[in-house]
């Protein structure tokens, strides 16, 4: 490999598999930034690209996934100068344009949304912050609108900090990536109490996070969500974030919706809700942050975000690390949907 190239995971098709190949290095152009990736961090939406070619019309083949990176910069491009020097070590979520995705060796990034990697967290850690933190703070903190967030005042701005302080939320998986964020956001933002649903043994993974209430979901269905519930607060559950968004899932947290609520959900609505009734809220959430409505809001709390992660104030999710690099992550994706509170990570340099 010359070092012009760099090792890559290719999709030549709709659900052809991965391919590690080489590609062109790209370079940065104003406002960007190259690094070199250290760790990327898996996400299920790199199994819908892979199995349904889901956002590869807008990009074509051979596309790209890998939405987590951490790594140094190695080259900054115009106007970035000062900010940002080589050898910086960032996270950033990326999006899907293949100059842009983290399954390769090299990714330009937008220099006002990465964040410094603080010396509190390893580059592994670090991959596991971007999409799942973003997920819960555009869907929590977004101005609201169907495709935006529920508009809440965030932790990061003056007045912010333990502004919800007495009311209570519902996180629906709070052992996910997404959900974990989630998690940790709302404490901030002093909700309480923070309910959620998980496996029984990830009930003190959600805790950490900031759960005071924990449903195992298999011990109580979510038929019998509101009668779990009201064992726990009678006061009106104004905000519900559903981290998995299944249809069950969905129906039974509208239907515990308090008028007048949001219920935030993370993949497109399957089933429809009855009628957005008693002033319901519904809001689907999108968190491509650097592309499209939320581009000011992702540089925002990117300013935010190393200063939460240094303080504790935000924590990675547990990891586990896949064996081979980029030549791991195959089998990472094809596991991805019966993993258990872990983050699937690759080190890059770990590439045969
Ligand atoms: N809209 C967007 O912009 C966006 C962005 C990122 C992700 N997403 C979507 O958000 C969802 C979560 O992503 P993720 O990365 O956080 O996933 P993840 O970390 O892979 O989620 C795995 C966890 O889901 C939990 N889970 C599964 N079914 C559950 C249920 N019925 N109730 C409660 N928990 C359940 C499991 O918890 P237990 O092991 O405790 O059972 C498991 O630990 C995915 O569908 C993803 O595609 C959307």
């Amino acid at each position: 490999m010359s070092l012009s190239t760099q090792k890559a995971l290719l999709l030549r098709s709709k659900g052809a598999p991965f391919e590690l190949t080489t590609r062109p290095i790209p370079s940065p152009g104003p406002g960007q930034v190259l690094i070199k990736n250290v760790a990327v961090a898996l996400n299920p939406v790199d199994k819908y690209i892979q199995k349904f070619g889901f956002i590869v019309d807008a990009y074509g083949y051979p596309a790209l996934a890998g939405s987590d990176g951490a790594g140094d910069i190695v080259e900054v491009g115009e106007g970035v100068s000062g900010r940002w020097v080589a050898g910086d070590k960032v996270l950033y979520q990326s999006f899907w344009a293949q100059d842009r995705a983290t399954f390769q060796e090299y990714t330009l990034a937008d220099a006002v949304r990465i964040a410094k990697i603080p010396e509190n967290l390893t580059y592994e850690q670090a991959a596991t912050v971007p999409l799942g933190f973003s997920t819960a703070a555009v869907g929590l903190y977004a101005p609201f609108a169907p495709r935006g967030g529920a508009g809440l005042t965030p932790p990061w701005e003056e007045g912010g900090r333990g502004k919800y302080a007495g009311k209570p939320a519902l996180v629906i998986g709070g052992a996910s990536s997404v959900g974990q964020f989630a998690l940790q956001l709302l404490k901030l933002s002093g909700f309480s109490p923070i309910i959620t649903t998980a496996s029984a043994h990830n009930a003190d993974y959600c805790k950490i996070a900031g759960a005071t209430h924990f449903i195992d979901y298999h011990a109580r269905p979510y038929a019998s969500l509101a009668a779990s519930i009201s064992q726990i607060t009678t006061e009106p559950l104004e905000l519900i974030y559903d981290a998995i968004s299944s249809p069950e899932t969905m129906v039974a947290s509208w239907n515990i919706l308090a008028p007048g609520g949001t219920l935030g959900v993370v993949l497109q609505p399957s089933v429809a809700v009855p009628g957005e009734s008693d002033g319901k809220r519904l809001v689907w959430i999108f968190a491509v942050i650097n592309d499209g409505d939320h581009m000011q809001f992702g540089a925002e709390f990117y300013k935010h975000l190393s200063g939460m992660l240094e303080m504790g104030d935000i924590k990675p999710n547990r990891i586990e690390l896949l064996k081979g690099g980029l030549e791991g992550i195959p089998d990472g994706v094809e596991r991805m949907l019966s993993i258990s509170g872990v983050k699937l990570i690759a080190r890059v340099d770990e590439t045969p």
